[in-house]
């Protein structure tokens, strides 16, 4: 397994590759839902790139940069394990320049519910999958649909600046009793580890509800929310797979999302109907 720091080196690399090459790009401390997109791009393409990136322009001055989980040495250890072709793992300094032009997200949905929270946000996540897609030039790139406004922003952008590229989401992977699988997950206490099942135990009642033919919006809504008490719920919405928002659910193109603090660890978790 190739180890590359220098971007340069990555699109010399990249012209090295023939056939398919698939990509996942991360921010590391990786675990078995990133290990899903890695081994789903090892299926589907003749070679994969790893990015393991701790974007600086994706957190807010409030956020948890310097603190977010680096495990590199183990990274590493579960790439090659997988049988990944190369690591990209630049610096920030190599990926950004004190001038330089910048993306912005679409305002209506970049500044919309993670976006409401975290303005600016998008920006930065698009901006850096910009630079790491035309640095890796993948065939397909491989994305959860845990963050499935980002999913959704990706995608969007590919549309719109006609990238060659096909975007892969990927499904949710959670532990056994129900929680989705996070980097963050590992700030959470034994007693917020409990409270946080409440993210998924909401998404799960809303859904048994939904097959018992209640469709409106607000009505599930408002479950989730009993559901998801006391915790701070930052949303708990029932939306349209392109985030516009419904009064009734519309199988087959819904998304339930929630988001909500458990102690002072956000997070984040969503259902597709
Ligand atoms: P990160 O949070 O490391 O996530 C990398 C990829 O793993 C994302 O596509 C994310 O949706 C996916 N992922 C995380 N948890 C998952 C789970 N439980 N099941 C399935 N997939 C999961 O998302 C980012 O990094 C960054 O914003 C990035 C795109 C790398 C840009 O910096």
């Amino acid at each position: 397994m190739k180890i590359v720091s220098q971007p340069e080196e990555l699109v010399h690399f990249r012209h090295t590759l023939q056939g398919s090459v698939g990509f996942v790009p991360t921010m590391g401390a990786l675990h078995n839902g990133h290990l899903s997109l890695i081994k789903r791009s090892i299926a589907e393409n003749d070679h994969t790139v790893v990015s393991l990136f701790v974007n600086p322009t994706q957190f807010l001055p409030s956020e948890d940069l310097s603190t977010y989980p680096r495990r590199q040495e183990a990274d590493l250890k579960l790439c090659k394990l997988a049988g990944v072709d190369a690591v990209f793992m630049p610096e920030s300094g190599h990926m950004y320049s004190l001038v330089e032009p910048t993306l912005c997200a679409p305002e209506t949905l970049g500044y919309a519910l993670e976006g409401l929270r975290r303005p600016g946000h998008f920006d930065g996540v698009l901006r850096v999958v910009l630079k790491l897609f035309n640095l890796t030039q993948p065939t397909r790139a491989y994305f959860g649909k845990k963050d499935a406004q980002q999913l959704y922003l990706i995608q969007n952008m590919v549309r719109t600046f006609f990238l060659p590229i096909t975007i892969v989401p990927c499904d949710i992977v959670r532990e056994e009793d129900g929680l989705a699988l996070s980097s963050r997950n590992a700030y959470l206490s034994p007693q917020e580890r409990e409270d946080a099942l409440k993210l998924s135990k909401a998404l799960k009642h809303a859904s048994r509800l939904v097959i018992q033919k209640e469709f409106h919006a607000k009505v599930l809504e408002c479950t989730m929310l009993d559901t998801l008490a006391p915790l701070h719920v930052d949303y708990a919405r029932v939306l349209r797979r392109d985030f516009t928002p419904l009064e009734r659910v519309e199988l087959g193109n819904t998304l339930i999302a929630i988001a909500a603090y458990v102690g002072s660890t956000r997070l984040i978790d969503n259902l597709w109907m």
